[in-house]
């Protein structure tokens, strides 16, 4: 059954023309696609993305289930998300370096900021910024994200390097799905009563991005603590 709040944008495919920069997207009701809303910041951007990198490589995790996921991850912030076997939790120290995890950049805070007023939420204070790496072939399956102590707060969500389909779905996992292409630059922002719709990423596509090689990273964004 559909929900009343079910996404009402059109299906698109990523082999169709790229975003238009400037143009937001409406996928729910409280949910919205920013196309190149990061392009502008990128300069200062990527070569904090890189010394976050190096003081917390990504790497393969594993889920409580036993799988490892083909995503790698790291975190910067004040906390970071993490699974082992034991369970999807925060922690404020990187588990592989033990050290804190590296600090939030400034301009990867006042980017997500900047997102979440563009998509009317005020206010929006990221402890938490999880840094994934797709490899072509990976990908992310259906999930909610509620491991966050307070749901109040939205997701920012961007998208770096190859292009990819990500899933926008409903309130259970079997719900049918928006199929929306992400692009280099966009941003998917969602909260308030889209909060726990499910998401995911399908399998990546081979390709070279012109900046990021053969890969798509995703920071998100969150208030975890
Ligand atoms: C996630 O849900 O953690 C990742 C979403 C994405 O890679 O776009
Ligand atoms: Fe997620």
């Amino acid at each position: 059954m559909r929900s009343d709040n079910t996404p009402i944008t059109l299906d698109l495919f990523a082999d169709q023309a790229p975003s238009t920069p400037g143009q937001t997207e409406r996928i729910g009701q409280q949910a919205f696609v920013l196309r190149g809303f990061a392009l502008p910041w990128l300069e200062r951007l990527l070569p904090d993305l890189e010394a976050v990198l190096r003081a917390a490589p990504f790497r393969q995790m594993v889920t409580p289930g036993g799988f490892t996921m083909s995503v790698a991850l790291s975190s910067c912030g004040a906390l970071g998300w993490t699974t082992d076997r034991s369970g999807y939790r925060y922690t404020s120290r990187d588990p592989q370096s033990g050290q804190p995890w590296p600090d939030m950049p400034a301009v990867f805070r006042e980017l997500a900021q900047a997102a979440a007023r563009a998509a009317n939420f005020e206010h929006f204070e990221p402890d938490a910024c999880l840094i994934n790496r797709y490899v072509p072939g990976a990908r992310m399956s259906l999930h909610q994200d509620k491991n966050e102590r307070s749901l109040t707060a939205p997701i920012v969500s961007i998208s770096l390097g190859l292009p990819a389909v990500f899933q926008f779905g409903g309130f259970e996992r079997s719900d049918k799905s928006l199929r929306v292409p992400l692009f280099h630059g966009d941003i998917v922002v969602w909260g308030g009563v889209d909060r726990l719709r499910y998401h995911g990423v399908l399998p990546l596509k081979d390709g070279a991005h012109p900046q990021l090689g053969a890969q798509r990273i995703n920071l998100t964004f969150r208030t975890a603590g």
